[in-house]
């Protein structure tokens, strides 16, 4: 949903070009946030001007756009501090072109340049008011109002500092916003600021911070002219900065970065970085924290790997075990979630579980809820964010919320989230990203621990949030004397399961040359109950996102209320069919498949002959309890989809129109 970069280096030579170097990389990285199209901002070779290029698609085709315009020498030159800005966009107001990509300017001068991740949602009153005093707008894009708002307050107050100008224009605007602002009249410095929407500041110096703690500084700011000293002095001299929308964009520079909150103004000047807000509450801190990653560089890299997606579907084998990494002790039988343990008697009192989330994060919950319901003896409720909030849902006191989310930052799951906690339920987030908006604001919660997930479509994420939502039924019925047996039997699958997943890595292969029969077809319908209906939910999903094809996930039981009327001899369809509890209800939906000449794909466990015999072309996978099976038939729809986009040459980890981290509502 738009990435945004900045890079700033005080007394830390580095040439223009190692400066674009650097922006580019940080926009790679950033990447599977939007791909539409790109920008830079940087100084001219005098200093006096803001040189900018954009270009309409992936940042490949910036790189190689700034490598024909920046090619004189005088780009080459050190320069001791200096400033650019950078943007990945995932249009939303506007269509993707060279016009609508950031960053946008508050002039022809380029006086001020501004990147922006969000939606400004009262941005029409802000044009009409900055038209009205002559103002002229060259882009269909919200963020362009900021940049010409603070030019007119730079107008309307000289004597304000740069810092101030950014306070007063983020007064007026709302809705969702991460900005970075650059301006040739503040050379050398820095302001950033974000409202419900990511972003870091990284710090990187020679030597260690003299502090872990940034105070934030409250209320009237001071004139440009005094003095540095409300800044917080650092004992080195040389440093580099990095405003990014995620840890991924630093990683490779410095692992000491400060999550900035709502609010916050952070601003950079003689090298020194102050954290500011208008308004101080009781609660507020007096400081942020810096906090160090713990995130490696390899992560975030393909390896051997031709597509990230096809990285991380091959890591689940390792991820999984990370999720359950110091939680799960195979030998004793227990389990202890440290970020929820306290809240456990409190969740044990409660009326109802409910389960919130979007997308894949939303399946991760179709697939748990019966385990949750059977082991926690509690309603437990499922719901999609958006449609959650659509029907103001009412919430009590008593209800435990989970809010399941990779990034921890999509906006209809934080909404949500905001909605339950106004109304005094308790909040538990379910996230793969430490120091996101969902994590921060929760009163408990599990890392799932899957690592950095780039690809856009979910993979590991989803595997992983799959088993943190079965340890969490898992600790919920350890007292529970009618349930022991249950649990062992669930503890022992989880004990096999990464081998298992490596054995379903295997069918890699037998998947391919499935994906070649299906690659052609217009649709796939994707058929299971029970337990597996949420891989059908799931496999449809990665169908769509990543091939572009029509694909439907159905609950078996429905199928003779309506979607048979599409079986016959060419219709491709998948089914889902294991010896659990609702074996003989599939068995019977395989044969109304069959019977209207349909030749099914089937996945089905291995050596089981009887179901084998309903088609030619079947998945075979290992025996697991009936409550993690899911996890093991996902991967090859994982690995079917991923191969049908190959070969309709989609693009595996940037599908079209969409985004991996979708911060508007
Ligand atoms: C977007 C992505 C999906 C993802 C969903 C929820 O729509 O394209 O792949 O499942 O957001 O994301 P979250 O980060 O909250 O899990």
């Amino acid at each position: 949903m738009c990435g945004i970069f900045a890079y700033l280096n005080y007394l830390t030579p580095k040439s223009r070009l190692e400066v674009l170097d650097l922006l580019v990389t940080g926009l790679k990285r950033l990447e599977y946030r939007g791909y539409d199209s790109t920008g830079v901002a940087i100084d001219s070779p005098d200093s006096k001007n803001i040189v900018m290029v954009k270009r309409t698609g992936k940042v490949k085709v910036l790189e190689d756009a700034i490598l024909e315009h920046f090619s004189g020498g005088e780009y080459s030159e050190p320069v001791m501090t200096h400033i650019g800005i950078a943007h990945t966009r995932w249009a939303t107001h506007g269509v993707p072109c060279e016009r609508n990509s950031h960053p946008h300017r508050s002039d022809e001068g380029n006086g001020f340049v501004v990147v922006h991740n969000g939606i400004i949602t009262n941005y029409n009153d802000v044009k009409t008011f900055l038209a009205k005093r002559g103002y002229e707008f060259e882009s269909d894009t919200d963020t362009e109002v900021f940049a010409k708002l603070v030019h007119h307050l730079w107008k309307t107050h000289p004597t304000y500092s740069f810092r101030e100008l950014v306070e007063q224009a983020i007064l007026q605007v709302e809705g969702a916003f991460a900005i970075a602002v650059k301006s040739k009249h503040f050379p050398g410095e820095c302001v950033a600021s974000r409202r419900s929407s990511p972003l870091l500041v990284g710090i990187k110096t020679k030597t260690r911070l003299a502090t872990d703690h940034i105070p934030i500084l409250y209320g009237k700011v001071l004139p440009r002219s005094d003095s540095t000293s409300e800044f917080m002095p650092l004992e080195e001299k040389e440093v580099e900065y990095f405003f990014a929308s995620d840890a991924s964009a630093v990683i490779e520079h410095t692992n000491r970065v400060i999550y900035l909150e709502d609010d916050d103004v952070a601003a950079v000047r003689d090298g020194t970085l102050s954290i500011h807000r208008l308004k101080k509450s009781l609660d507020d801190p007096h400081a942020r924290e810096i906090t160090t990653l713990k995130m490696e560089i390899q992560q975030i890299m393909k390896g051997n790997y031709d597509y990230f997606m096809q990285k991380e579907i091959f890591e689940q084998p390792d991820s999984v075990v990370n999720t359950m990494r110091g939680r799960v002790r195979f030998d004793g039988n227990a389990i202890v979630l440290g970020g929820i343990k306290d809240y456990i008697p409190e969740i044990k009192r409660c009326r109802r579980l409910m389960l919130i989330g979007c997308g894949t994060s939303y399946h991760s919950a179709v697939a748990t809820r019966q385990l949750l319901e059977e082991l926690t003896e509690l309603p437990v409720m499922v719901e999609l964010a958006s449609d959650f909030l659509d029907r103001n849902t009412p919430i009590f006191r008593d209800d435990v919320c989970f809010f399941i989310s990779q990034s921890g930052e999509t906006a209809d799951t934080l909404m949500a989230l905001r909605y339950c906690k106004q109304r005094g339920a308790l909040i538990v987030g379910i996230t793969n990203t430490v120091g996101s908006s969902i994590c921060r604001e929760s009163h408990c919660g599990v890392h799932i621990n899957a690592g950095p997930e780039i690809g856009v479509a979910s993979t590991k994420a989803y595997t992983s949030q799959f088993i943190s939502l079965v340890m969490f039924a898992l600790v919920m019925s350890e007292d529970r004397l009618s349930l022991q047996q249950r649990r062992l039997e669930i503890l022992q699958a989880l004990s096999n399961l990464a081998d298992q997943i490596r054995e379903v890595l295997k069918l890699d292969s037998k998947v391919q040359e499935l994906a070649k029969d299906l690659y052609q077809h217009k649709s796939l319908l994707i058929m299971g109950r029970g337990y597996n209906f949420a891989t059908c939910l799931e496999g449809a999903l990665k169908v769509k996102e990543l091939t572009y094809m029509h694909s439907e996930g159905i609950m078996a039981g429905e199928l003779k209320h309506g979607p048979l009327a599409l079986v016959d001899g060419s219709m491709p369809v998948l089914m889902i069919v294991l010896r659990d509890p609702v074996y003989v209800k599939c068995m019977n939906a395989l044969q109304q498949v069959t019977s209207r000449k349909g030749c099914p794909v089937i996945i089905c466990e291995e050596g089981d002959e009887e179901t084998k015999a309903f088609s030619s072309r079947h998945l075979e996978i290992p025996r697991t309890v009936d409550c993690l099976q899911g996890i093991l038939t996902v991967i090859p729809m994982q690995l079917l989809s991923y191969h049908i986009a190959v070969l309709r040459g989609c693009d595996v980890d940037c599908p079209r129109n969409l985004a991996k981290s979708v911060t508007v509502e």
